[in-house]
């Protein structure tokens, strides 16, 4: 299982808009992915369309529930796409890192997070091969959790002026504190909300690449707006607008982090969405054709039985490629 947090104490920089797009187009290329929304803001819920209301249990009870008792995932997690899990977050997580609030003076505060994705992927009994984890616009204990769960971490900065001097800071402090937990973390900038028809945005995007060399990801993403309009229609920007600059984007961030970030996938990469979407409809064409009454010629006896179309095969035929396609699309739609 490969952890990625998505870290930077500047709120609008695109943390949650990367975990949610990222998190989606890992899920497509069939990778089983869990996102974790620690930001009591609870943004990821409400970007794929889970309401706030029917959220039974939280991240932050998972992360306090005793280790004697059992954890029941299906109180826990949405299921909001094949190949993805969400364990959301909502408001009163806020409360748990303040003082008093129960982690402060819990065992293991720091490593509360990392117990708690084990559990969850051991429970699931179908293990995860990534975990995207949602930080606040903070650094207290929630974000500690993430950085010493994590083994990556991805710190969106705006190429704009003032976030590039945060950039700095927020990298000194993410190696300080992963220091001093005893954590190894590859930490890595993702330029977002990058306008290439500007000269500064440009400019400042270079300086990046030059005060960082190495840990800048050379896929930028770009300003796009069809990423604002995904979040308010609770749709990952590959499923609202697959043709989008934003979704290509990250369609090729994500395709850099697998061969990047050592993700290994447990299925066999499948490209069901589309490949299989069209070759089923190619199958149901042919279906509808061989099954089409042809040219009867009436000079001699008909000899269509029209009871035997569409009967049942014969007891131990083999499937026929329409079937085997059919039957397949029906268990995606089960399992989604
Ligand atoms: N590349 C982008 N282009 C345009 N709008 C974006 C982009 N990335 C994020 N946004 C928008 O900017 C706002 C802040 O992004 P968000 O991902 O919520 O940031 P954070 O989680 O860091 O606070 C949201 O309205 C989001 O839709
Ligand atoms: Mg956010």
């Amino acid at each position: 299982l490969r952890i990625i947090a998505i870290i930077n104490q500047k709120g609008g920089c695109g943390k949650t808009t990367s975990a949610i797009s990222l998190a989606s187009i890992f899920a497509k290329r069939n990778f089983r992915t869990l996102l974790v929304d620690l930001d009591p803001q609870g943004h990821c819920a409400a970007g794929l369309a889970v309401p706030e209301s029917r959220i039974d249990l939280d991240i932050g009870d998972a992360m306090m529930l005793p280790a004697d008792r059992t954890m029941d995932v299906s109180r826990l997690l949405w299921r909001v796409a094949r190949n993805l899990d969400l364990a959301p977050s909502r408001m009163k997580l806020a409360g748990l890192e303040a003082p008093k609030g129960g982690l402060m003076d819990a065992d293991d505060k720091e490593y509360r997070l990392a117990a708690a994705i084990e559990r969850i992927n051991e429970v699931s009994g179908n293990p995860y091969d990534v975990c995207l984890i949602d930080c606040p616009p903070s650094i207290g204990l929630l974000t500690y959790n993430a950085l010493a769960a994590a083994k990556e971490v991805i710190v969106p900065v705006e190429t704009s002026y003032f976030s590039l001097q945060g950039a700095s800071r927020q990298l000194a402090t993410i190696r300080s504190l992963s220091r001093r937990m005893g954590s190894r973390v590859r930490t890595r900038l993702l330029p977002t909300l990058h306008d290439p028809s500007s000269t500064l945005a440009r400019d400042l995007l270079e300086e990046l690449k030059r005060l960082f060399p190495g840990c800048v990801i050379p896929q930028v993403i770009r300003y796009d707006v069809a990423l604002k309009e995904a979040t308010s229609f609770g749709q990952p920007i590959d499923d609202y607008a697959p043709d989008s600059p934003g979704a290509l984007d990250y369609g090729a961030l994500g395709e850099w982090l697998t061969q990047h970030a050592s993700i290994d996938r447990q299925l066999e990469p499948d490209e069901f969405d589309s490949v299989t979407m069209g070759q089923l409809q190619t199958a149901i064409d042919d279906m509808i054709d061989s099954r089409r009454p042809t040219a009867i010629d009436l000079s001699t006896p008909a000899e269509v039985e029209p009871e035997t179309l569409g009967a049942e095969p014969a007891p131990g035929a083999p499937p026929s490629r329409a079937d085997e396609i059919y039957l397949r699309a029906q268990n995606m739609t089960r399992r989604a």
